[in-house]
């Protein structure tokens, strides 16, 4: 695992270089990852899970357009595709990929087909790190781990298609086999992760509630929305202000800070002359 400095404090990171897909094929060898949900999240993960030679398979609820949209991007019924209880059933590695709410409603039917060994996955922190209050409370004798994709299922899809990846953050709650690492960093590198950045759950819940939910798409839509408004009060076009704010935003700010982010976080791990 690398070691990254980052402000003066050492993060651990892992990288496809140090655990590479075929690493993580051999851990995942024996294993049935269930995808429960097929909202944003699962297809993102479960077909770049496919496609990287994993045994993936699907669980949705069937009186649903999702589950035409599972049967529309190949998933078969009763082969790869099942209802959620089916699913979990089969499933040695649970992915739990619900909306946070339909989570904590569907968990009664879930928990007692999580038997010993299995592996219960989150790509967010929400349900286990409020559990007192969401009830989402896994036996003791399996893993509970977590990989949360930085971007939207849909980002990790195409990315994967462009052959880059998302960088995620990773962690484990329970290690009831002693495999919740290898299982974990497995998944990681499996869904398409660029970097993994080793975390908490609680954590995970802090900087997303604060970032994703509270700056980025609450402050910062606010905060161009208002200039929007403003400008358009003031008398200027629709195009001049959508040019000043979302224009400016997506198309110039965000691609050069992100290239700038990208080069310093690849000079940090050696890859300066994989920049290209
Ligand atoms: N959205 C993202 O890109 C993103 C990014 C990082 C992490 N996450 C995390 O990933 C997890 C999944 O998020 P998501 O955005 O992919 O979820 P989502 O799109 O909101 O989830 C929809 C899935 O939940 C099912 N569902 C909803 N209510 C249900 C119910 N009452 N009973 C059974 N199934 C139900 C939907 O089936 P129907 O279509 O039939 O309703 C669908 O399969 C969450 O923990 C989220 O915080 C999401």
């Amino acid at each position: 695992m690398a070691k990254l400095n980052f402000g003066g404090v050492e993060e651990h990171v892992v990288t496809r270089d140090e655990f590479p897909l075929a690493k993580a094929r051999e851990v995942m060898k024996d294993e049935t990852i269930a995808v429960i949900g097929y909202g944003v999240q699962g297809p993102g993960q479960a077909l770049n899970l496919k496609d990287n030679g994993f045994n993936v398979i699907v669980g949705q609820r069937q009186e649903s357009k999702t589950w035409d949209k599972a049967v529309a991007d190949g998933w078969e019924p009763g082969v790869t595709l099942f209802p959620i209880e089916e699913a979990v059933k089969r499933g040695t590695v649970i992915q739990y990929l619900l909306s946070d709410a339909a989570q904590i409603s569907v968990w009664p039917k879930i928990k007692p087909l999580l038997t010993a060994g299995k592996a219960l996955y989150f790509s967010h922190g929400f349900g286990i790190t409020y559990k007192d209050r969401t009830g989402i409370v896994p036996p003791d004798d399996i893993d509970v781990i977590l990989v949360a994709p930085k971007g939207s299922g849909t980002s990790l899809r195409r990315l994967f298609l462009e052959d880059k990846g998302l960088n995620s953050s990773y962690a484990i709650f329970q290690d009831a086999t002693g495999r919740a690492e290898e299982r974990v960093i497995a998944l990681g590198i499996g869904v398409g992760s660029g970097y993994l950045f080793e975390t908490t759950f609680k954590k995970e819940v802090n900087s997303d509630l604060t970032g994703e939910r509270g700056s980025l798409m609450g402050a910062i839509q606010g905060l161009f929305a208002a200039q929007y408004d403003c400008l358009r009060r003031h008398g200027h076009s629709p195009s001049e202000a959508f040019n000043e704010t979302v224009e400016e935003l997506t198309q110039s700010l965000m691609p050069l800070v992100r290239q700038l982010l990208h080069d310093c976080t690849a000079r940090r791990l050696g890859l300066v002359e994989k920049i290209p």
